[in-house]
């Protein structure tokens, strides 16, 4: 196996690669006709990406309403680009095994978890459907199903990003009253995701938030603690190989001297990007007792110099798609640079008057108007590709 193929086979031409599959895709073997695969080391090094149907379609459908031919043509690469798909809600679990029918035997998936109990405790942009005090709903009717389905697919190498937000809100929002509530909910259900969807075809990454988040002096250690806690109380799970950092962020992966190293409170932050965040937060969760390795969301991160303030995350305006998915990273704390965030689909609403208004989505460096959380903002989309770097 070559040891850089994480990206799909019509992106990879973009660096050059000359990867031409010698059998068209329609006639490779996928789904459950895959035999059954043991995933050890850097999966992303051992398989290539897959570009899923949904996103696809959504970008089919924006590329549709572009009139600008190049734009169009530029738009239309972003369906072939490897990109997870998010599993936000129950009634979303329909889309997984017909999705994973069609992925190759040669492919990886990548999938995010996300619809723990007070989801979103510290903002509300993306407030889930389940309370806080429906552990046993989170348990029964969105994990368990999502393992059955996963069970049947023992050929196909999947990549999850375990609940992002969740525990790292824990440890800097633990003063807001949603986050005390949610807290003990957090962590069981992170250790029983972590537990159940624990196949030897599956690689997990538990959500470390970001450099400006828990790479804070202050935050490091305790981060560690919290997400190494998740890993042991699942029992230290094979399969779980690290975190993913940057999931739907923007901080750039390696910038000298870094997009705040100018801010007053700079001084207390040695993580100014999120390469040094992996270098300062992979040894502290191995010195708890879990793998440290890292895969960083390079999916909306461009463009820098956009942000006010570091905390800012609501569709960022003058944002661009970045890096491609790699398992080239040159680092060998980072297995990877994953687009996870689906570029298009909304952060949060900027209508005033919904229920989910974050006030973040208001701020002047966040795009307006913006959908609800996780909906289509073909504008934003456009202007994504636009400011692509590499362009597409
Ligand atoms: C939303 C989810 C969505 C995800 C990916 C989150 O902000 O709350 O509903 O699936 O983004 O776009």
């Amino acid at each position: 196996m070559k040891s850089v193929i994480y990206a799909a086979t019509a992106a990879a031409a973009f660096t050059g690669a000359l990867a031409a599959p010698s059998t068209p895709k329609s006639k490779r073997q996928m789904g459950a006709d895959c035999s059954a695969v043991s995933l050890s080391g850097n999966a992303f090094a051992q398989y290539e990406g897959y570009a899923n149907s949904y996103y696809a379609a959504e970008v089919e459908a924006a590329v549709e309403q572009i009139s600008d031919p190049d734009l169009a043509a530029a738009a239309a690469r972003v369906a072939d680009i490897p990109t997870f798909m998010w599993l936000d809600t129950r009634a979303k679990i329909d889309i997984l095994e017909p999705e994973l029918q069609m992925v190759p035997c040669d492919e990886i998936i990548g999938l995010v978890i996300y619809d723990l109990p007070g989801r979103d405790c510290a903002a509300k942009a993306s407030n889930g459907e389940l309370s806080y005090d429906q552990i046993d709903v989170y348990r029964s009717e969105y994990i368990d199903p999502i393992a059955e389905i996963i069970s049947r697919y023992p050929g196909i190498p999947m990549a999850l990003v375990i609940e992002p937000d969740s525990l790292p809100n824990l440890v800097t929002n633990a003063d807001l009253q949603t986050c005390q509530d949610s807290a003990s909910a957090y962590r069981e259900g992170v250790a029983y995701a972590l537990e159940q969807l624990n196949f030897d075809n599956v690689v997990m990454y538990l959500d470390a938030g970001h450099g400006g988040w828990l790479g804070w002096d202050d935050n490091l250690e305790p981060g560690a603690q919290e997400i190494a806690d998740a890993y042991q109380r699942a029992g230290s799970p094979s399969q779980v190989m690290g975190v993913a950092s940057n999931v739907a962020g923007w901080n750039a992966f390696s910038m000298n001297p870094g997009e705040f190293a100018n801010a007053d409170d700079a001084q207390w932050n040695s993580a100014q990007d999120e390469q040094r965040y992996a270098e300062l937060f992979s040894p502290l969760l191995e010195q708890n007792g879990m793998p440290g390795q890292f895969i960083v969301d390079t999916g909306r991160n461009a463009v820098q110099g956009l942000r006010d303030e570091w905390g800012d995350w609501c569709n960022v305006d003058g944002a661009g798609f970045g890096v491609r998915p790699t398992s080239d990273t040159g680092d060998s704390n980072v297995d990877a640079f994953v687009w996870v965030k689906p570029g298009g689909e909304s952060d949060g609403t900027s209508d005033t008057s919904a229920d989910r208004y974050d006030s973040y989505c208001g701020k002047p460096d966040a795009f307006k108007p913006s959908p609800e959380a996780g909906t289509w903002n073909q504008e934003y989309f456009e202007m994504l590709v636009r400011n692509a770097d590499p362009p597409l």
